[in-house]
């Protein structure tokens, strides 16, 4: 079986006024009725996959459990970092927590920030790329691009992709790229985009990083050799945590690694990075507008309407893509063009208090 790794620690920022420090999108209902941690955790339960190893920040922890249980899922492990250090450590914080009782047990890093509108269809994607990891790849789930992504990882394979779900060689993983080199890789046509999904055994993840990034190594055994069980949780030694290089996975590794192997994806997937992305899927209507709550639209096209505060009216008259997200406490009113910039909101409404 698959042991699931669902990375949930990432803060959201650019979904605020609904991503909170204390409460961030991957734990709330964007799109439908469950949070996208919850319909990661689903997507990977059942037959084939073990119980899930979450890794988060300690002001998630009761978050993810309560998450966890409304869906039934027993988690295996709930890993709790005493602060971010982005992807790298977490990813191998849960490597070797997994390998302590099994080196070859396969893991399937997961991040709760993504929409999979064909669970079969990723699942079997997964399972094409089981006998690879097996063997000591690292494999990686592709997307068709659309667009020239400087936001994603792209992926270079050897050959260009078939339709199917057959493994492929990597001859290069490249992260969030300048936008000159996207467009050429755009136009080359043997480049997928990073899903940011990767399946492994323990030891070949352990090895990588003893090959690639070894002075991470040392502290997160060492956090992970003096965790303290707490509850449910597992709280990493915050000493030697605190010594780990802030880095994420994709730059410590996987632009070094070789033995990397691509399986594509056709499914629906998207990255709900931003409040453009939200409307895309919330499937909007013939005038391109989606709404939620008690919002009224008239003569409105390409917008998103959101109140999310308990009977607070939202009217939007003559609008023109733009996004309106109301909450108790926050509205946010913003050119749909500049959803990327309300990261920048944040940052300076943090300035002010
Ligand atoms: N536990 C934990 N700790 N999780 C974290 C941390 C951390 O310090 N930092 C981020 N995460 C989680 C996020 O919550 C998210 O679910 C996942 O790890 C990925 O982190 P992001 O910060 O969202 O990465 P990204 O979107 O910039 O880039 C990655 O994903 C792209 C596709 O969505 C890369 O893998 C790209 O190559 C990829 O294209
Ligand atoms: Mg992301």
């Amino acid at each position: 079986t698959i042991s699931p790794v669902l990375m949930c620690g990432g803060a959201g920022t650019r979904l605020w006024p609904l991503s909170r420090k204390s409460y961030p999108k991957q734990f709330v209902p964007l799109v439908g009725e469950e949070s996208l941690f919850q319909a990661a955790a689903r997507r990977l339960s059942g037959p084939g996959f073990s119980a899930p190893v979450v890794v988060t920040g300690s002001d998630f922890r009761f978050i993810v459990t309560e998450q966890l249980a409304a869906l039934d899922i027993r988690p295996g492990a709930i890993l709790i970092e005493p602060e971010a250090r982005n992807t790298a450590p977490a990813v191998l914080a849960a490597a070797l927590h997994l390998a302590a009782t099994d080196p070859e047990a396969l893991m399937l890093i997961a991040p709760a920030d993504h929409v999979i509108t064909d669970p079969a269809g990723f699942r079997a994607a997964v399972e094409a790329g089981a006998d690879a990891a097996r063997a000591g790849q690292i494999v990686t789930f592709g997307i068709r691009p659309t667009r020239a992504e400087t936001g994603y990882g792209w992926l270079e394979l050897a050959a260009q992709p078939g339709g199917g779900t057959d493994p492929v060689a990597l001859i290069r993983f490249v992260e969030k790229p300048q936008a000159a080199r996207a467009a050429e890789m755009l136009a080359a046509g043997n480049f997928l985009w990073n899903a940011g999904i990767f399946l492994f055994s323990a030891k070949t993840m352990i090895a990588a990083f003893e090959a690639h990034a070894p002075a991470i190594l040392g502290p997160v055994r060492a956090a992970v050799e003096g965790a303290q069980s707490d509850l449910d949780f597992l709280r990493l030694d915050p000493g030697p945590w605190a010594e780990a290089e802030e880095i994420s996975v994709d730059f410590a590794i996987m632009e070094r690694a070789s033995n990397l192997t691509a399986v594509p994806y056709g499914g629906g997937w998207s990255d709900l990075g931003d409040w453009a992305a939200v409307r895309d899927e919330m499937g909007p209507d013939a005038a391109g507008n989606a709404a939620a709550g008690p919002v009224t639209a008239i003569d409105c096209q390409g917008s998103l309407l959101r109140s999310e505060a308990e009977g607070l009216e939202l009217v939007g008259i003559g609008l023109r893509d733009v996004v309106a997200v109301a909450t108790p406490d926050a509205v946010l009113i913003a050119d749909k063009s500049r959803a990327q910039d309300v990261k920048q909101a944040v940052a300076a409404l943090k300035a002010k208090s």
